[in-house]
């Protein structure tokens, strides 16, 4: 699919089974999420432009490789992005971060906005959107209009499990965001959820239902 590359990395899926089992505790499906944000990071950043700087080693002088432009900006989609947040700031920890409060309505399946934060200088930098669940698309495409509202350009959008119906809408709403997702899932049921999927992200993170 354009635009979109599924990282089957076998410790990626390993773990995402794990995840998947309903008997799994919110505690290791919290760890098993920042695990795999740390794979999903190494390739949503593997071809980040690099330059170089003169430093000193202990043996001689070298010229070495160091990240080119501005720091990256991780944008995280509330709750459950976080989970993909925490892993990644791990790897990357002088990112700059912004919170995109959006939930689901239950009834309409649309993306409610209630909380926005982020970088004053989005044009600048690198936009990498997380959020574990792509459903119906219609947090993502909020996510990414509001981002994009606020002068981001250049975006990449990270999730642990996409239905391919949130795959299609998302692309076609955004062609020039790429998409990272662990798995593409067979479809969404009659309420929206993915599945198999793991059933609510947001809830099982936290522990909430
Ligand atoms: C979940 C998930 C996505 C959204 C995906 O969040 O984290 O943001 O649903 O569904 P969609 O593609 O159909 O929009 P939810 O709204 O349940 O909020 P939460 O993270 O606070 O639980
Ligand atoms: N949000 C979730 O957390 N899970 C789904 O399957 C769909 C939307």
């Amino acid at each position: 699919m354009q635009g979109v590359t599924v990282v089957d990395h076998p410790l990626v899926q390993h773990k995402l089974t794990i995840m998947r089992s309903k008997d799994t505790s919110t505690a290791s499906f919290r760890r098993l999420l920042r695990e795999i944000s740390l794979l999903l990071c190494y390739e949503v950043t593997r071809n980040l432009e690099l330059t170089s700087k003169v430093i000193q080693t202990p043996m001689q002088e070298m010229e070495a490789p160091t990240l080119e432009g501005k720091k990256l900006v991780f944008a995280s989609v509330l709750r459950a992005g976080n989970g993909l947040l925490d892993g990644m700031l791990d790897l990357v920890p002088a990112a700059r971060v912004a919170h995109v409060g959006l939930y689901r309505d239950h009834d309409t399946l649309e993306a409610v906005e209630y909380f926005f934060k982020a970088p004053s200088d989005l044009e600048n930098r690198l936009v990498i959107v997380v959020d574990p669940m792509l459903a119906t698309a219609n947090s993502a495409v909020a996510a990414v209009e509001k981002l994009k509202s606020r002068g981001a350009t250049n975006l990449r959008f990270v999730c642990l499990l996409a239905a391919p119906e949130g795959v299609e809408r998302f692309t076609k709403a955004h062609p020039d965001v790429p998409v990272f997702t662990a798995s593409i899932d067979e479809r969404l049921n009659e309420q929206g959820y993915i599945v198999p999927g793991l059933g609510d992200a947001g809830d099982r993170m936290y522990g909430t239902k």
